[in-house]
Protein backbone atom coordinates (compact mmCIF):
# COMPACT_ATOMS: atom_id res chain seq x y z
CA UNK A 1 0.00 0.00 0.00
CA UNK A 2 1.26 3.55 -0.71
CA UNK A 3 2.55 5.02 2.45
CA UNK A 4 1.27 8.36 1.94
CA UNK A 5 -2.74 7.83 0.85
CA UNK A 6 -5.23 5.67 3.50
CA UNK A 7 -8.32 8.10 3.37
CA UNK A 8 -9.75 8.02 0.25
CA UNK A 9 -13.28 9.84 -1.53
CA UNK A 10 -15.34 9.07 -4.51
CA UNK A 11 -17.56 11.65 -5.58
CA UNK A 12 -20.01 9.58 -8.08
CA UNK A 13 -21.25 6.48 -7.34
CA UNK A 14 -22.06 5.60 -11.37
CA UNK A 15 -20.39 2.53 -12.84
CA UNK A 16 -17.10 4.35 -12.97
CA UNK A 17 -17.22 6.00 -9.25
CA UNK A 18 -18.97 2.49 -7.74
CA UNK A 19 -15.96 0.46 -9.44
CA UNK A 20 -13.11 3.19 -8.36
CA UNK A 21 -14.24 2.95 -4.60
CA UNK A 22 -14.50 -0.86 -4.91
CA UNK A 23 -10.99 -1.17 -5.95
CA UNK A 24 -10.12 1.59 -3.22
CA UNK A 25 -12.00 -0.52 -0.76
CA UNK A 26 -10.97 -4.09 -1.62
CA UNK A 27 -6.96 -2.49 -1.62
CA UNK A 28 -7.84 -1.90 2.40
CA UNK A 29 -8.30 1.72 2.18
CA UNK A 30 -10.86 3.80 4.10
CA UNK A 31 -13.16 4.81 1.36
CA UNK A 32 -16.06 7.51 1.73
CA UNK A 33 -18.59 7.58 -1.12
CA UNK A 34 -20.50 10.71 -2.13
CA UNK A 35 -23.30 10.56 -4.11
CA UNK A 36 -26.30 13.64 -4.76
CA UNK A 37 -28.25 12.09 -1.80
CA UNK A 38 -29.19 9.55 0.17
CA UNK A 39 -31.21 6.99 -2.32
CA UNK A 40 -28.16 7.53 -5.07
CA UNK A 41 -25.76 6.32 -2.16
CA UNK A 42 -28.45 3.74 -1.07
CA UNK A 43 -28.00 2.76 -5.33
CA UNK A 44 -23.93 2.99 -5.41
CA UNK A 45 -24.26 0.81 -2.45
CA UNK A 46 -26.12 -2.06 -4.09
CA UNK A 47 -24.04 -1.61 -7.08
CA UNK A 48 -20.72 -2.45 -5.01
CA UNK A 49 -22.29 -5.34 -2.98
CA UNK A 50 -23.28 -6.61 -6.64
CA UNK A 51 -19.87 -6.50 -7.83
CA UNK A 52 -18.58 -7.78 -5.06
CA UNK A 53 -20.57 -10.55 -5.41
CA UNK A 54 -19.69 -11.08 -8.67
CA UNK A 55 -16.07 -11.28 -7.74
CA UNK A 56 -16.52 -13.86 -5.15
CA UNK A 57 -18.90 -16.00 -7.78
CA UNK A 58 -15.92 -15.66 -10.18
CA UNK A 59 -13.60 -16.72 -7.66
CA UNK A 60 -11.75 -13.59 -7.27
CA UNK A 61 -12.14 -12.99 -4.23
CA UNK A 62 -13.29 -14.44 -0.34
CA UNK A 63 -16.69 -13.85 1.11
CA UNK A 64 -14.59 -12.33 3.82
CA UNK A 65 -13.13 -10.11 1.74
CA UNK A 66 -16.21 -9.07 0.52
CA UNK A 67 -17.72 -8.45 3.52
CA UNK A 68 -14.58 -6.27 4.85
CA UNK A 69 -14.41 -4.44 1.52
CA UNK A 70 -18.27 -3.31 2.16
CA UNK A 71 -17.59 -2.38 5.42
CA UNK A 72 -14.80 0.01 4.57
CA UNK A 73 -16.93 1.92 2.34
CA UNK A 74 -19.18 4.65 3.61
CA UNK A 75 -21.89 6.41 1.57
CA UNK A 76 -23.20 9.62 1.83
CA UNK A 77 -25.47 12.20 0.14
CA UNK A 78 -23.00 15.19 1.86
CA UNK A 79 -19.48 15.92 0.44
CA UNK A 80 -19.03 17.21 3.68
CA UNK A 81 -18.11 13.88 4.83
CA UNK A 82 -15.17 14.41 2.46
CA UNK A 83 -13.42 17.07 4.58
CA UNK A 84 -11.11 14.76 6.06
CA UNK A 85 -10.10 12.76 2.59
CA UNK A 86 -6.45 12.79 1.21
CA UNK A 87 -7.52 11.97 -2.01
CA UNK A 88 -10.83 12.59 -3.52
CA UNK A 89 -11.70 10.88 -7.18
CA UNK A 90 -14.10 13.23 -8.86
CA UNK A 91 -16.31 10.67 -11.01
CA UNK A 92 -19.77 12.58 -12.30
CA UNK A 93 -21.13 12.39 -15.45
CA UNK A 94 -19.17 13.92 -18.04
CA UNK A 95 -19.93 17.38 -18.44
CA UNK A 96 -17.91 20.32 -17.86
CA UNK A 97 -20.52 22.49 -15.58
CA UNK A 98 -21.49 19.63 -13.57
CA UNK A 99 -17.51 18.74 -13.24
CA UNK A 100 -16.25 22.12 -12.21
CA UNK A 101 -18.82 22.48 -9.87
CA UNK A 102 -18.02 19.64 -7.77
CA UNK A 103 -14.39 20.60 -8.04
CA UNK A 104 -15.24 24.32 -6.58
CA UNK A 105 -16.77 22.77 -3.76
CA UNK A 106 -14.45 20.17 -3.17
CA UNK A 107 -11.65 22.92 -2.48
CA UNK A 108 -13.60 24.38 0.52
CA UNK A 109 -14.57 21.07 1.61
CA UNK A 110 -11.36 19.10 1.43
CA UNK A 111 -9.71 20.60 4.64
CA UNK A 112 -6.30 19.41 4.09
CA UNK A 113 -4.55 22.02 1.75
CA UNK A 114 -2.11 19.07 0.38
CA UNK A 115 -4.96 16.98 -0.09
CA UNK A 116 -5.45 15.71 -4.18
CA UNK A 117 -8.30 16.30 -5.88
CA UNK A 118 -8.38 13.83 -9.22
CA UNK A 119 -10.76 13.12 -12.08
CA UNK A 120 -11.91 10.55 -13.64
CA UNK A 121 -12.59 12.65 -16.70
CA UNK A 122 -12.13 10.64 -20.20
CA UNK A 123 -11.60 14.05 -21.94
CA UNK A 124 -12.18 16.81 -20.69
CA UNK A 125 -9.07 19.12 -19.23
CA UNK A 126 -7.38 18.60 -16.39
CA UNK A 127 -6.22 22.63 -16.17
CA UNK A 128 -9.95 24.03 -16.43
CA UNK A 129 -11.03 21.65 -13.39
CA UNK A 130 -7.85 22.96 -11.75
CA UNK A 131 -8.57 26.69 -12.10
CA UNK A 132 -11.67 25.87 -10.06
CA UNK A 133 -10.13 25.29 -7.56
CA UNK A 134 -7.06 27.17 -5.11
CA UNK A 135 -5.09 24.27 -5.70
CA UNK A 136 -4.31 23.52 -9.49
CA UNK A 137 -0.86 22.09 -8.37
CA UNK A 138 -2.96 19.16 -6.16
CA UNK A 139 -5.45 18.52 -9.59
CA UNK A 140 -4.66 15.63 -11.31
CA UNK A 141 -6.46 13.31 -13.87
CA UNK A 142 -6.31 9.53 -13.20
CA UNK A 143 -8.13 7.61 -15.52
CA UNK A 144 -9.93 4.41 -14.97
CA UNK A 145 -11.42 1.96 -17.22
CA UNK A 146 -14.85 0.05 -17.11
CA UNK A 147 -14.93 -2.43 -15.45
CA UNK A 148 -12.88 -0.86 -12.83
CA UNK A 149 -12.15 -4.12 -10.82
CA UNK A 150 -11.54 -5.85 -13.92
CA UNK A 151 -9.15 -3.90 -16.08
CA UNK A 152 -5.88 -3.26 -15.10
CA UNK A 153 -5.03 0.46 -16.82
CA UNK A 154 -5.45 4.06 -15.08
CA UNK A 155 -4.22 7.17 -17.11
CA UNK A 156 -2.45 9.80 -15.28
CA UNK A 157 -3.20 13.21 -16.47
CA UNK A 158 -1.29 16.33 -15.91
CA UNK A 159 -2.11 19.97 -16.32
CA UNK A 160 0.62 22.39 -16.65
CA UNK A 161 -0.30 23.09 -13.05
CA UNK A 162 0.16 19.81 -11.85
CA UNK A 163 3.56 19.61 -9.32
CA UNK A 164 5.81 16.31 -9.69
CA UNK A 165 5.25 15.47 -6.37
CA UNK A 166 1.48 15.45 -7.34
CA UNK A 167 2.20 13.39 -9.82
CA UNK A 168 4.48 10.91 -8.23
CA UNK A 169 1.92 11.03 -5.19
CA UNK A 170 -1.10 9.35 -7.41
CA UNK A 171 1.30 7.36 -9.27
CA UNK A 172 2.19 5.49 -6.18
CA UNK A 173 -1.47 4.85 -4.96
CA UNK A 174 -2.66 3.74 -8.73
CA UNK A 175 0.34 0.87 -8.72
CA UNK A 176 1.15 0.20 -5.33
CA UNK A 177 -2.33 0.41 -3.58
CA UNK A 178 -4.48 -0.59 -6.18
CA UNK A 179 -2.47 -2.67 -7.92
CA UNK A 180 -2.93 -0.86 -11.09
CA UNK A 181 -0.85 -0.16 -14.10
CA UNK A 182 -0.03 3.56 -15.08
CA UNK A 183 0.36 5.28 -18.57
CA UNK A 184 0.87 9.06 -18.37
CA UNK A 185 -0.78 11.40 -20.98
CA UNK A 186 -0.61 15.30 -21.21
CA UNK A 187 -3.84 17.00 -20.73
CA UNK A 188 -5.33 16.93 -24.48
CA UNK A 189 -8.93 15.72 -25.02
CA UNK A 190 -9.05 11.61 -24.94
CA UNK A 191 -6.22 11.10 -22.97
CA UNK A 192 -4.18 8.03 -24.88
CA UNK A 193 -6.63 5.56 -25.20
CA UNK A 194 -10.26 7.56 -26.16
CA UNK A 195 -8.03 8.95 -28.59
CA UNK A 196 -7.49 5.96 -30.29
CA UNK A 197 -10.64 4.22 -29.00
CA UNK A 198 -13.83 6.70 -30.06
CA UNK A 199 -12.51 7.07 -33.44
CA UNK A 200 -12.69 3.23 -33.91
CA UNK A 201 -16.40 3.64 -32.19
CA UNK A 202 -17.61 5.99 -34.72
CA UNK A 203 -16.85 3.98 -37.60
CA UNK A 204 -18.41 0.95 -36.25
CA UNK A 205 -21.67 3.04 -35.49
CA UNK A 206 -21.21 4.70 -39.20
CA UNK A 207 -21.15 0.93 -40.75
CA UNK A 208 -24.41 -0.11 -39.18
CA UNK A 209 -26.08 3.21 -39.43
CA UNK A 210 -25.34 3.01 -43.63
CA UNK A 211 -26.29 -1.01 -43.39
CA UNK A 212 -23.14 -1.89 -44.26
CA UNK A 213 -23.50 -4.84 -41.87
CA UNK A 214 -25.97 -5.59 -39.18
CA UNK A 215 -24.70 -4.11 -35.34
CA UNK A 216 -24.39 -8.57 -34.44
CA UNK A 217 -22.12 -8.97 -37.26
CA UNK A 218 -19.86 -6.02 -36.43
CA UNK A 219 -19.41 -7.19 -32.99
CA UNK A 220 -18.75 -10.52 -34.27
CA UNK A 221 -16.03 -9.25 -36.45
CA UNK A 222 -14.05 -8.36 -33.85
CA UNK A 223 -15.11 -10.53 -31.45
CA UNK A 224 -13.70 -13.44 -33.65
CA UNK A 225 -11.65 -12.01 -36.10
CA UNK A 226 -9.43 -10.13 -33.79
CA UNK A 227 -10.22 -11.45 -30.66
CA UNK A 228 -11.65 -7.80 -28.79
CA UNK A 229 -13.17 -9.67 -25.70
CA UNK A 230 -15.69 -7.10 -27.23
CA UNK A 231 -17.08 -5.68 -30.71
CA UNK A 232 -17.30 -1.39 -30.77
CA UNK A 233 -20.75 -1.59 -30.52
CA UNK A 234 -21.21 -3.64 -27.60
CA UNK A 235 -18.76 -1.57 -26.16
CA UNK A 236 -20.18 1.48 -26.68
CA UNK A 237 -23.30 -0.16 -24.99
CA UNK A 238 -20.86 -0.91 -21.97
CA UNK A 239 -19.48 2.70 -22.06
CA UNK A 240 -22.72 4.21 -22.01
CA UNK A 241 -23.96 6.09 -25.31
CA UNK A 242 -24.49 9.42 -23.52
CA UNK A 243 -20.78 9.00 -22.27
CA UNK A 244 -19.26 8.27 -25.53
CA UNK A 245 -20.93 11.01 -27.42
CA UNK A 246 -19.70 13.51 -24.62
CA UNK A 247 -16.41 12.19 -25.31
CA UNK A 248 -16.59 12.75 -28.74
CA UNK A 249 -18.18 16.18 -28.20
CA UNK A 250 -14.35 17.54 -25.96
CA UNK A 251 -12.72 15.53 -28.92
CA UNK A 252 -14.33 17.49 -31.88
CA UNK A 253 -14.03 20.66 -29.69
CA UNK A 254 -10.21 20.35 -29.16
CA UNK A 255 -9.45 18.78 -32.24
CA UNK A 256 -11.97 19.92 -34.79
CA UNK A 257 -11.01 16.31 -36.92
CA UNK A 258 -14.02 14.71 -38.85
CA UNK A 259 -13.45 11.19 -37.23
CA UNK A 260 -14.04 12.67 -33.52
CA UNK A 261 -17.73 14.38 -34.61
CA UNK A 262 -20.27 12.11 -33.62
CA UNK A 263 -22.58 9.86 -36.39
CA UNK A 264 -26.15 11.50 -36.38
CA UNK A 265 -27.22 7.97 -35.29
CA UNK A 266 -25.00 7.89 -31.82
CA UNK A 267 -27.03 11.73 -31.27
CA UNK A 268 -30.20 10.47 -32.25
CA UNK A 269 -29.81 7.36 -29.44
CA UNK A 270 -28.74 9.75 -26.90
CA UNK A 271 -32.06 12.16 -27.78
CA UNK A 272 -34.03 8.77 -27.36
CA UNK A 273 -32.30 7.71 -23.84
CA UNK A 274 -31.41 4.54 -25.60
CA UNK A 275 -28.10 4.43 -23.68
CA UNK A 276 -26.79 1.18 -23.81
CA UNK A 277 -26.57 -1.17 -20.81
CA UNK A 278 -27.68 0.81 -18.17
CA UNK A 279 -31.37 1.69 -19.78
CA UNK A 280 -31.94 -1.55 -21.33
CA UNK A 281 -31.17 -0.61 -24.64
CA UNK A 282 -28.76 0.61 -26.98
CA UNK A 283 -27.28 -1.18 -30.36
CA UNK A 284 -28.57 -4.64 -28.47
CA UNK A 285 -30.95 -5.34 -26.13
CA UNK A 286 -29.92 -6.34 -22.50
CA UNK A 287 -32.08 -8.67 -19.72
N1 LIG B 1 -14.11 -8.24 -9.69
C1 LIG B 1 -12.99 -8.90 -10.09
N2 LIG B 1 -12.90 -9.64 -11.20
C2 LIG B 1 -14.00 -9.73 -11.96
C3 LIG B 1 -15.21 -9.08 -11.62
C4 LIG B 1 -15.24 -8.32 -10.44
N3 LIG B 1 -16.33 -7.66 -10.05
N4 LIG B 1 -16.11 -9.36 -12.57
C5 LIG B 1 -15.50 -10.13 -13.48
N5 LIG B 1 -14.22 -10.35 -13.11
C6 LIG B 1 -13.21 -11.10 -13.83
C7 LIG B 1 -13.66 -12.54 -14.04
O1 LIG B 1 -13.28 -13.36 -12.95
C8 LIG B 1 -12.91 -12.91 -15.29
O2 LIG B 1 -11.56 -13.21 -15.01
P1 LIG B 1 -10.87 -14.54 -15.58
O3 LIG B 1 -11.02 -14.43 -17.09
O4 LIG B 1 -9.47 -14.48 -15.06
O5 LIG B 1 -11.70 -15.66 -15.01
C9 LIG B 1 -12.89 -11.61 -16.09
O6 LIG B 1 -13.08 -10.58 -15.14
C10 LIG B 1 -13.98 -11.55 -17.13
O7 LIG B 1 -15.24 -11.69 -16.47
P2 LIG B 1 -16.46 -12.52 -17.04
O8 LIG B 1 -16.00 -13.86 -17.57
O9 LIG B 1 -17.53 -12.52 -16.01
O10 LIG B 1 -17.01 -11.64 -18.19
P3 LIG B 1 -16.60 -11.64 -19.68
O11 LIG B 1 -15.59 -12.65 -20.05
O12 LIG B 1 -17.89 -11.59 -20.38
O13 LIG B 1 -15.84 -10.23 -19.78
C11 LIG B 1 -15.55 -7.90 -19.69
C12 LIG B 1 -16.52 -9.04 -19.48
C13 LIG B 1 -14.49 -7.90 -18.59
C14 LIG B 1 -16.38 -6.63 -19.58
C15 LIG B 1 -14.87 -8.05 -21.07
O14 LIG B 1 -15.84 -8.25 -22.06
C16 LIG B 1 -14.02 -6.87 -21.46
O15 LIG B 1 -12.91 -6.70 -20.99
N6 LIG B 1 -14.58 -6.01 -22.35
C17 LIG B 1 -13.88 -4.82 -22.84
C18 LIG B 1 -14.05 -3.71 -21.85
C19 LIG B 1 -13.33 -2.47 -22.28
O16 LIG B 1 -12.71 -2.38 -23.35
N7 LIG B 1 -13.42 -1.47 -21.43
C20 LIG B 1 -12.83 -0.18 -21.68
C21 LIG B 1 -13.91 0.77 -21.98
S1 LIG B 1 -13.27 2.36 -22.26
C22 LIG B 1 -13.34 3.05 -20.75
O17 LIG B 1 -13.78 2.55 -19.79
C23 LIG B 1 -12.77 4.39 -20.67
C24 LIG B 1 -13.63 5.52 -20.99
O18 LIG B 1 -13.23 6.61 -20.68
C25 LIG B 1 -14.88 5.40 -21.72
Amino acid sequence: MSAGIVRVGVVGGGQMGAGIAEVCARAGLDTVICEVDAIAARAARDRIAASLDRAVGRGKLERDAARDALARTAFTGSLDDLADRQLVIEAVIENPAAKTEVFAALDKTVEDPEAVLATNTSSLPVMRLGMATGRADRVVGLHFFNPVPVLPLVEVVTSLHTSAGTTALVEDFATRSLGKTVIRSQDRAGFVVNALLVPYLFAAVRMAESGFATAADIDAGMELGCAHPMGPLRLADLIGLDTVASIAESLYDEFREPLYAPPPLLQRMVEAGLLGRKTGRGFHTYG
